[in-house]
């Protein structure tokens, strides 16, 4: 029922041109995916990139929205101008927002909330620290960003435009990804929440990624797991060939 969905997160790499050339290396080794397929790109990058994957089956995605339609708040893209550019998904809440850009649960509700009201398609990053998984705090930390992420989220008719983003934080960029039992059973734990606690009759229909150090080499390990709808990748997505080995696990 759940179509899986790998995304490129591209952070903050790749100018135009070097960008460019990336996802037209890309393009054809992509093609024959059976999974959605997405790259998420830096904001300056849009632009070219949406013309660049026009007629293709890659699906084009920022990287964060604000939750206000316009106004004051420099340095800010809203949802208007993303949807104006074709840009269909949008990464809300990646722990490193979290971390360095002061992003709380309350910034995510309200972002994810804009988006989805303006038709754009939010990825919702959650996850916990390492200190948080050895001090047993896991599911406590992930029902509390879950939660603070779908408060009064009301546009649960389209479950399949929302994709949460289960990402440990100590995987993300290190090389040490959760097991693939590590990550199924969390995934599972989420989906739970989701069901009791979201939405009775869409959470089975919302799909859930892992993300951290996913790559070529464990991307079909992981996405033989039943719980794991796909995967959101950063360091293996700045390569057109490993990404593809990851779309096409
Ligand atoms: P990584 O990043 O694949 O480089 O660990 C994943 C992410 O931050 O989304």
């Amino acid at each position: 029922m759940r179509k899986p969905i790998i995304a490129g997160n591209w952070k903050m790499n790749n100018t135009i041109a070097s960008g460019s050339a990336l996802i037209k290396e890309l393009i054809p080794l992509v093609k024959d995916a059976q999974c959605e397929v997405a790259i998420c790109v830096p904001f300056t990058l849009l632009p070219a990139a949406a013309e660049l994957v026009k007629g293709t089956n890659i699906k084009l995605g920022a990287e964060n929205v604000h939750f206000a339609d316009k106004g004051a708040f420099t340095g800010e893209i809203s949802a208007e101008m993303l949807k104006e550019i074709g840009v269909e998904y949008v990464i809300i809440g990646h722990s490193e927002r979290r971390q360095y850009f002061a992003e709380t649960d309350e910034t995510v509700n309200k972002r994810a909330e804009q988006a989805l009201k303006n038709g754009l398609k939010p990825i919702i990053c959650v996850g916990e620290t390492l200190e948080e998984r050895e001090t047993g705090k896991t599911e406590e930390v992930l029902e509390r960003q879950i939660l603070g992420a779908f408060q009064n989220l009301t546009a649960f008719d389209m479950p399949a435009n929302i994709v949460v983003a289960y990402e440990p934080v100590w995987a993300i960029g290190t090389g040490r990804t959760a097991t693939k039992e590590q990550a199924n059973e969390t995934i599972a734990f989420i989906r739970k929440t989701l069901v009791e606690k979201v939405c009775a009759k869409c959470g089975a229909d919302i799909r859930i990624q892992y993300g951290g150090s996913m790559n070529a080499k464990n991307a079909s390990e992981l996405m033989s797991m039943p719980e794991i709808d796909g995967g959101l990748i950063g360091g293996a997505s700045l390569k057109a060939e490993d990404f593809s080995k990851v779309v096409n696990y």
